[in-house]
């Protein structure tokens, strides 16, 4: 695993685009994972200034609400339309995000992990960390090896995503979220964290027990693991616990 610790966010971002550009060069038709909420907004920004040709990359989110209608506008196939497809030039056509509004919401989750499989698995995935430890929506006691299935949000989950709708009672308590099982097998897996409020999780995650208690956890015995954490997210790591190796690294010069 290897981690690097930049000055803030907006670094994360540029640490991180680097690192997914390089794939996309060596690779135009790579497939991404994708990830929303806060984090990654910061790399995609970064990437999208890297003027890449991206109409063959194909991209496939993390997971998705049950039961906002098609078009709703925090719906993640709407955050994805948004902030990856249209921000990076992405064919959508080549852009997948779980169908959360389907009548069948398991069967749709069977044929998304089914779907990443026939798209030959995910080359670089990209995630955040929730204040649980959940990595896509798997929440604390997800299994260790689950796959892309229907979840139940955690409380603590929809409080923080709250802050996309009008009110806490209009999150959802559904969603579709890519399994662990699933997300380990993308080939390299990288995790960018920003903000005090992640440091605490981000140790537990990184140094502590692989542990279903911690989904994040499941990271470790990943052979191809990047993390990019800002400072004050990466406060509680413990430098000398291997295998964790953090180096500082100056953002303007990106890796
Ligand atoms: C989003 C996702 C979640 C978020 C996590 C952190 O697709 O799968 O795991 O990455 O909830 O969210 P932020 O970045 O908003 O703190």
């Amino acid at each position: 695993m290897e981690i690097f610790v930049v000055p803030d966010a907006a670094a994360t971002g540029t640490v991180a685009a680097g690192l997914i550009a390089a794939v996309i060069r060596s690779k135009p038709d790579a497939v991404l994972g994708v990830a929303t909420g806060g984090s990654p907004l910061p790399v995609y920004a970064a990437l999208s200034s890297h003027g890449l040709e991206m109409s063959r990359v194909r991209a496939y989110a993390l997971d998705e609400y049950v039961g906002l209608p098609t078009g709703h506008p925090e719906s993640y196939g709407e955050v994805v339309r948004r902030e990856v497809t249209e921000r990076l030039g992405l064919d959508p056509v080549n852009v997948r995000v779980p169908a959360g509004s389907a009548a069948d919401p398991h069967q749709a989750a069977a044929d998304y992990d089914a779907a990443i499989r026939d798209a030959g698995g995910i080359d670089l995935q990209l995630l955040g960390i929730g204040h649980n430890g959940h990595i896509a929506f798997n929440e604390p006691g997800s299994a260790l090896d689950s796959r892309t299935r229907v979840e139940t949000l955690a409380a603590r989950t929809r409080e923080a995503n709250a802050r996309y709708f009008d009110s806490p009672a209009d999150v959802p308590t559904r969603c579709i979220t890519q399994g662990l099982g699933t997300i380990m097998e993308a080939r390299h897996l990288l995790l960018v964290a920003s903000g005090r409020d992640k440091a605490e999780i981000l140790a537990a995650a990184l140094n502590g027990p692989v542990t279903a208690d911690c989904p994040a956890s499941v990271l470790q015995r990943h052979p191809h693991v990047t993390v990019v954490a800002d400072q004050a997210a990466a406060a509680r790591l413990e430098p000398g616990n291997n295998p964790v190796q953090v180096r500082v690294v100056d953002a303007s010069v990106g890796v």
